[in-house]
């Protein structure tokens, strides 16, 4: 039997689940995105028969060969070990899959609309739907896709009418707080379990469902089906409003002449307060923050919840005016103008340990350098391909070095480990003029300074060095 014969035929897909799960709830999972391919292959570790499901059929035959269409360390070793020892399937088959399983998780997208900011729920309705459908005996629906609130009740409307008579189906609602680049750990390790809208026997089963983090200590909250559905859009907000918390404080210790980092350690040793989030810099970015604070801007207010669109539109704008602070500061470096100059862009995912290039500063930053005439090079370990997607015009090096080599001006834009170690001594004799705008805060700036570097943080005094005398703006070849 090849591949592709298990991701469509029912009986094929059967087969392939030959795993030792017998007596447990089969568990079917539907899009198979970030969320989708890696609570899969995480339901598979703990002990479950599990069937991935999704529209795109290249998607789910790289999937059960144990490619993983985007970058997320530890994920592909994971497939490839469940579809190897038979509790993971991949199908493009939804009818089959839900009628082979009890539990059914509703992972796909919910994206921006198109000409708004409200969220896109056609992908979570049709699914939802279309599970309802196909059940063929009793079973919960789990919704785990980030909607607005009110979403699952319509939602538990819609299963209500489609599922069969005869058959006992509910919904209910999951959220989930998975980090892209720490996804599998995430998923393994909940810091919490919130189940939105359980009854006894549904709490039950997801009890049963998530057994291992539960035995382990991870708390679980219950609690009805809007509170669910908040709980992870305000976790996202709260996480936002940190960072635009810090950055707003990192505008006022540049004009005090104060050290944003060190503040931020200090304020850390709150537990009140905490370390985690308060990285001043070029701020956030990505598939999930910047979206979910718009949607829930949106949501806000059409309930009418005015305070919460205030607080959430200043935290926008404070992040977004930090891509422009970057860019003037790099325009500043190159004399007032970028014309012509070369500027090495180190980074271009959204953030370390992905190659997610959704709503990048360092993209905006780069791209915006690029429309004012700026040589930009590009310079980023695994997000070359993705960005090369989305931004076709701008151009991209191999390595740090040849990034940097003739440089103008080096943006430290993402703060992945081999940029931050990157050989300070060796750079600064190839570059132009070595200046580094350090926009996420992450280089030692003493010893970047001792290699001949003036380092020039967010929210805090830059390093003092003689900067050469820039040579006129290089002609393009
Ligand atoms: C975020 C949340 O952290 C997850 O809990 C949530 O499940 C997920 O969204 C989701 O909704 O699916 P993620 O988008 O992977 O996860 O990224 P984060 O690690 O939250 O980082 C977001 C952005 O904030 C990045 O651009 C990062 O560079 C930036 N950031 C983070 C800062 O600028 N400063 C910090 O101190 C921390």
């Amino acid at each position: 039997m090849t591949e592709n014969d298990r991701t469509t035929d029912p009986a094929a897909l059967e087969d392939a689940l030959a795993g030792d799960a017998s007596g447990r709830p089969r568990i079917s999972v539907i899009g198979t995105g970030y969320l989708g391919a890696t609570h899969a292959a995480a339901m598979a570790e703990m002990g479950f028969d599990v069937i991935g499901v999704d529209a795109d059929p290249a998607k789910v035959a790289a999937l059960a060969e144990g490619r993983v269409p985007f970058f997320e360390p530890g994920l592909p070793e994971l497939i490839v070990e469940h579809v190897s020892s038979g509790r993971l399937a991949f199908t493009t088959d939804l009818a089959g899959a839900v009628a082979l399983s009890d539990v059914h998780f509703v992972c796909v997208g919910t994206p921006q609309r198109r000409g708004s900011h409200a969220a896109d729920l056609s992908y979570v309705e049709e699914a939802t739907r279309a599970v309802a459908a196909a059940m063929s005996h009793d079973g919960l629906v789990v919704g785990k896709s980030t909607v607005p609130v009110g979403t699952a009740a319509r939602l538990r409307e819609i299963v209500a009418a489609e599922v069969r008579p005869g058959v006992r189906a509910d919904l209910v609602w999951n959220p989930e707080f998975l980090r892209e680049g720490h996804a599998v750990e995430d998923t393994l390790r909940p810091d919490r379990i919130v189940l939105g809208g359980t009854d006894a026997s549904s709490e039950a089963l997801l009890r049963e469902v998530y057994a291992q983090p539960i035995a382990t200590g991870t708390p679980v909250i219950s609690c009805d089906l809007p509170t669910a559905e908040l709980v992870k859009v305000s976790a996202n907000a709260f996480l936002a409003t940190k960072i635009s918390f810090i950055n707003a404080i990192s505008e006022l210790c540049e004009v005090a002449g104060a050290d944003v980092t060190t503040l931020a350690d200090a304020l850390g040793h709150d537990d009140r307060i905490g370390r985690k989030f308060l990285n001043a810099g070029l701020g956030f970015g990505g598939g999930c923050l910047p979206k979910d604070i718009r949607a829930l801007v949106h949501r806000a207010n059409e309930l009418g919840a005015h305070r919460a669109v205030g607080l959430m539109h200043q935290v926008d704008e404070i992040n977004m005016a930090q891509r422009q602070r970057v860019i003037d500061l790099a325009i500043e470096a190159c004399g007032g103008s970028v014309l012509n100059r070369r500027v090495a862009v180190l980074g271009a995912a959204f953030k370390p340990h992905t190659d997610d290039v959704r709503d990048s500063p360092a993209l905006n930053v780069a791209a915006a350098l690029h429309l004012r005439g700026a040589q930009v090079l590009v310079v980023d370990p695994e997000a070359t391909a993705t960005a090369q997607r989305s931004f076709p015009t701008l151009a991209f090096a191999d390595t740090v070095a040849e990034a940097v080599t003739d440089a103008d001006v080096v943006l430290l834009l993402t703060e992945w480990p081999e940029f931050v170690t990157a050989d300070a001594a060796g750079l600064a004799e190839v570059a132009a003029n070595p200046v580094v705008v350090d926009a996420r805060n992450a280089l030692d700036a003493a010893v970047w300074s001792a290699a001949g570097w003036e380092v020039r943080p967010l929210g805090a005094p830059a390093t003092a060095r003689a900067r050469r005398t820039l040579a006129p703006a290089a002609l393009p070849a």
